[in-house]
């Protein structure tokens, strides 16, 4: 039904536009503006693993409902995996579907970098201002690279779209 395909496609948008404005944002707008803040490293460090938390509160849903609705937009795959490989849609959904497991997996070591109890060192103090710096350039190259995979899957699904 044509309702119900524009309906999912509004949801894919939706969440596509929440998972890749809200990293944008943070890493183009919050990132910098903290940075000319006075506040110790540490400080600062904290309040990006806190505005980290709350984002992931509605990123992960709609990371989770992306790949749930861009399921049921491939269901012309289902019965015939052939059609990935052998039609120039199927090559650049595949191309997608590699991006979207690059991209959850460079999420997990991102967030698992900001377990609880590192929080914890930082904050007590437990561990130098070197290491603190380390860890730092770590989270920050890791967002950048979640950034640039979450805008090559757009210029998939553009691709796809355009049915080049
Ligand atoms: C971070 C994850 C994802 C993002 C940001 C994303 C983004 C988008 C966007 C912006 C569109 C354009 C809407 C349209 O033209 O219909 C789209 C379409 C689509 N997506 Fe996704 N998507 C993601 C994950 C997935 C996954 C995991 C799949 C498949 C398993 C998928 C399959 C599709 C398909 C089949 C279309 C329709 C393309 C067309 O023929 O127009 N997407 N996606």
């Amino acid at each position: 039904m044509a309702i119900e395909q524009a309906i999912i496609t509004w949801i894919h948008l939706t969440s596509a536009a929440i998972w890749v404005g809200g990293s944008l944002f943070i890493g183009a707008v919050l990132a910098p503006i903290l940075k000319t803040m006075s506040y110790s490293l540490e400080e600062r460090l904290q309040m990006m693993i806190r505005v980290g938390r709350r984002f992931n509160k509605i990123a992960i849903p709609s990371l989770i409902i992306l790949i749930g609705t861009g399921i049921y937009n491939s269901y012309s795959f289902f019965n015939n995996f052939e059609l990935l490989f052998s039609t120039s849609y199927g090559n650049l959904l595949t191309i997608k579907i590699i991006l979207v497991m690059a991209l959850i997996i460079t999420y997990i070591i991102h967030v698992r970098i900001i377990r609880k109890d590192i929080e914890e060192q930082i904050m007590s103090k437990k561990m130098s201002e070197q290491q603190i710096k380390k860890l730092r350039s770590k989270i920050i190259i890791l967002g950048e690279i979640i950034v640039i995979i979450s805008v090559g899957i757009l210029f998939m699904a553009a691709l796809l779209n355009s049915s080049i």
